[in-house]
């Protein structure tokens, strides 16, 4: 009843006040949570103008995908099938797991087979994504529309005074710059962009209530920048970033956001009933060399290139009950790994030649399956210098593992780019970005991560490299809060485990091999400190258990026979 009423005070709305264009309204995703999430990747099609449809892919529906909602500490099993009729991998966006849990380029799924890792979520509460990830095909399958978002909840978000009520207050919202062609089909080509899809809607339209309402961006684009802001340049504080919260919100009249990069704004609508704001980007704005800004030596401008427009109607309607109407003083407290002893690493974004406006690198060096660029160590705190030696800056991502910005052209980073980050904006033409990483938790020789340009064309071209994290001989991995106590040592059928102190809550068990693979969920019987699982079915060798109840970690390993 509500919402019917809310549809046709909308749709009122919708005919008084749109300007020159109908705008539609957006929809909101579809959210799966639970232990087992079933994606399927299909084919499809999407009316995206009224009267044509749109081949497209999507997850579980004609375009994009349902929005996962995972709470820190759960393990989660997904199965995706694949039904596009071709190859594919799913890349979980920012999440801290395995690299075989990670969906890189080399977990590949087969058309017609399903792939089913399993973790433990152990990020911080944050908006992150998935995606396919397949070497040379990653433009094709996500521009086509496979790409979905994921919600990670937490305790410490939970006990911050936010908005949250999913699609009300807390409204999800995919960017994507594309590029139709006179039939009104997606064409691959991103460098003629000309248009702009939120939620995978033309002139997309939201109706928020007269509160504070939470806006989660993700630029899914595969190309094109977005700078962000609202028509009247009404402010808003940014309180969240790629892998979580920041400390504070921190105000602002624009937000740029590259390509993977996502954000959270809360906006305050409270008293602006019934009125029509307009969310914009002002590619105008950007800087020389920013794809979307003002036009760069040897490339073409796009059709939005360089220009300020509307990318969102926003209607505000009745408050909710319980509204939230305050902004929060404080967040969280993020604290940047120290740098004492810490690796350091350098990394060139290159073209080849040097003025080639297509043909980009890392270090030089076109991406290659086979070889893995470097090796680091668990637990290691790395430092990474990325140099950007082209005309053009490039979004550089990382897997498997969250940063923190040290310096961006030599200054501290500015305020709203303090907290967890996995993709970097680099400034062009010898701009640098400095970042602090810590490889915890998964270990393994074989699979690499990726890090890699996050413009798609680029990636896909092998603007990427690869690396391992490997176990440390011996001795001290991430001090944990204490020793499992195990047994029977070596185990047979059935392993035993006591925590060392008293957990924190629920204890979820982690079993690794001695590649440091992260072995198949294992069923777990707990009460207080102990707990059991089955074992009968593991292959003969030595394992590495973590059990993690809360924000403690214990740790051991053990023989199986
Ligand atoms: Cu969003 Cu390696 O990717
Ligand atoms: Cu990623
Ligand atoms: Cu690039």
């Amino acid at each position: 009843m509500k919402i019917k009423y809310l549809y046709v005070v909308l749709f009122c709305l919708a005919l008084s006040l749109s300007p020159v264009r109908a705008q539609t309204l957006i929809p909101i995703p579809d959210t799966l949570s639970g232990p087992v999430i079933d994606l399927t990747l299909q084919h499809g099609s999407r009316e995206f103008f009224s009267g044509t449809q749109t081949a497209t892919l999507g997850y579980n529906g004609a375009y994009l995908g349902p929005t996962l909602i995972l709470q820190r500490g759960q393990v989660v099993k997904l199965n995706v099938h694949n039904l596009l009729g071709d190859t594919t991998t799913t890349h979980w966006h920012g999440l801290h797991v395995a690299p075989n849990n990670d969906g890189g380029p080399h977990t590949i799924i087969m058309d017609g087979e399903t792939w089913s890792p399993s973790f433990t979520v152990m990020d911080q509460a944050a908006m992150y994504w998935y995606h396919p990830h397949l070497h040379g095909k990653t433009l094709k399958q996500v521009v086509k529309g496979a790409a979905g978002l994921i919600l990670v909840r937490d305790a410490e978000e939970q006990a911050l005074n936010l908005p949250r009520n999913y699609g009300v207050d807390d409204i999800p919202l995919i960017f994507q710059f594309q590029t139709f062609d006179n039939q009104r089909q997606i064409v691959l080509n991103d460098e003629m962009d000309n248009t702009v899809l939120v939620n995978g809607t033309v002139n997309g339209m939201v109706s928020v209530p007269a509160q504070v309402v939470r806006l989660r961006l993700l630029n899914a684009s595969s190309h094109r920048v977005f700078r962000f802001g609202f028509a009247g340049n009404e402010a808003f504080n940014q309180i969240g970033g790629d892998g979580g919260l920041l400390d504070a919100p921190v105000q602002l009249t624009r937000l740029t956001l590259g390509p993977g990069e996502r954000a959270e704004i809360l906006v305050d609508f409270s008293g602006k009933e019934g009125q029509t704001l307009f969310f914009k980007t002002f590619g105008n704005e950007l800087p020389q060399g920013f794809p979307g800004g003002p036009a760069m030596m040897g490339m073409q401008l796009g059709p939005l290139d360089n220009t300020s427009f509307q990318v969102l109607q926003i209607n505000v309607t009745t408050q909710t009950a319980n509204p939230v109407t305050t902004m929060p003083a404080a967040l969280i407290n993020n604290t940047v790994w120290s740098q004492t002893g810490a690796g350091t690493r350098s990394f060139g974004l290159t073209a080849q030649p040097m003025m080639s406006t297509t043909n980009f690198f890392i270090n030089g060096l076109k991406f290659d399956m086979e070889t893995v660029n470097f090796s680091t160590g668990l637990d290691k705190t790395e430092v990474w210098t990325i140099t950007n030696q082209t005309m053009m800056a490039h979004p550089f991502h990382v897997h498997g593992n969250s940063f923190f910005i040290l310096q961006k052209n030599g200054a501290a980073p500015p305020a709203n780019e303090r907290g967890r980050k996995d993709v970097v904006l680099v400034p062009p033409m010898n701009g640098s970005v400095k970042i602090v990483m810590k490889f915890e938790d998964f270990a393994d020789p074989d699979m690499p991560y990726m890090y890699h340009c996050h413009i798609l064309s680029h990636e896909d071209n092998g603007m990427m490299g690869q690396f391992t994290v490997t176990a440390a001989a011996s001795g001290t991995r991430n001090p944990g809060a204490g020793k499992l106590i195990i047994s029977p040592n070596p185990v047979g059928d059935m392993l035993f485990f006591e925590a060392p102190e008293e957990p924190d809550g629920n204890m979820t068990i982690l079993l690794f091999d001695d590649l440091g693979r992260a072995v198949t969920e294992k069923q777990v019987w707990t009460n207080g400190h102990s707990g059991m699982i089955e074992t009968g079915s593991l292959p003969l060798g030595i394992y590495a258990v973590q059990v993690k109840s809360g924000v403690k970690i214990f740790r051991g390993t053990f023989l199986k026979l």
